[in-house]
C-alpha cells in the first residue's frame, strides 16, 4: 500500500510500486484530468505538481511519491475560485482540442510558483510540453497575463 497527499487529502493505494502515478491517478483515483500522450517523458501531457514540482506522471513510478504532496488539474483552483493561470487560460481562448492542456496549464502554474514574472525566453525554457494544435503562442500569452493578475 502506498500513501501521498491529493489534493490536500490523504489517499491510498493497493498497487505495485512501480506502477505509474499517472495509471493511479487516473484507474485508481478518478483523477482523469490528467491525460497519457506519449508515455516516455516527452510531450508532458501527464504534468502534475508533486510538492509544488511540475511533474511528468507517466514514468513516474508511485512509490516514488510516498508521503509526498499531489496536486492534479481537479485540485489546481481554491473551491469555486480559479486558479490565476485557468482564469488566463480562459480570457486568451488557449485550448484547441484541449488534449494537451492539464498538462500545460500544470507546468505554467509550477512556473509562476517558481517564476512571478517570466520573460518569453524563461516561458520557452519551461514550457517544453508539446501541443499538436499549436497554441504556444496563446500559452505565452496567458502566462504574461496570469503574471500580472
Ligand atoms: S504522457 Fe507523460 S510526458 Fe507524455
Ligand atoms: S490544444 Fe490540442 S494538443 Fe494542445
Amino acid at each position: 500500500m502506498f500513501q501521498f497527499i491529493l489534493n490536500g487529502s490523504p489517499v491510498s493505494v493497493e498497487v505495485e510500486g512501480d506502477t505509474p502515478l499517472l495509471w493511479v491517478l487516473r484507474d485508481n483515483l478518478g483523477m482523469t484530468g490528467t491525460k497519457f500522450g506519449c508515455g516516455v517523458a516527452s510531450c508532458g501531457a501527464c504534468t502534475v505538481h508533486v510538492n509544488g514540482i511540475a511533474t511528468r506522471t507517466c514514468v513516474l513510478p508511485v512509490e516514488d511519491v510516498e508521503g509526498l504532496s499531489v496536486t492534479t488539474m481537479e485540485g489546481l483552483a481554491n473551491g469555486e475560485t480559479l486558479h490565476k493561470v485557468q482564469q488566463a487560460w480562459i480570457k486568451h481562448q488557449v485550448p484547441q482540442c484541449g488534449y494537451c492542456q492539464s498538462g500545460q496549464v500544470m507546468a505554467a502554474a509550477a512556473l509562476l510558483n517558481s517564476n512571478s514574472n517570466p520573460s518569453d525566453a524563461e516561458i520557452d525554457a519551461h514550457m517544453t510540453n508539446v501541443c499538436r494544435c499549436g497554441t504556444y503562442q496563446r500559452i505565452r500569452a496567458a502566462i504574461h497575463s496570469a503574471a500580472q493578475a
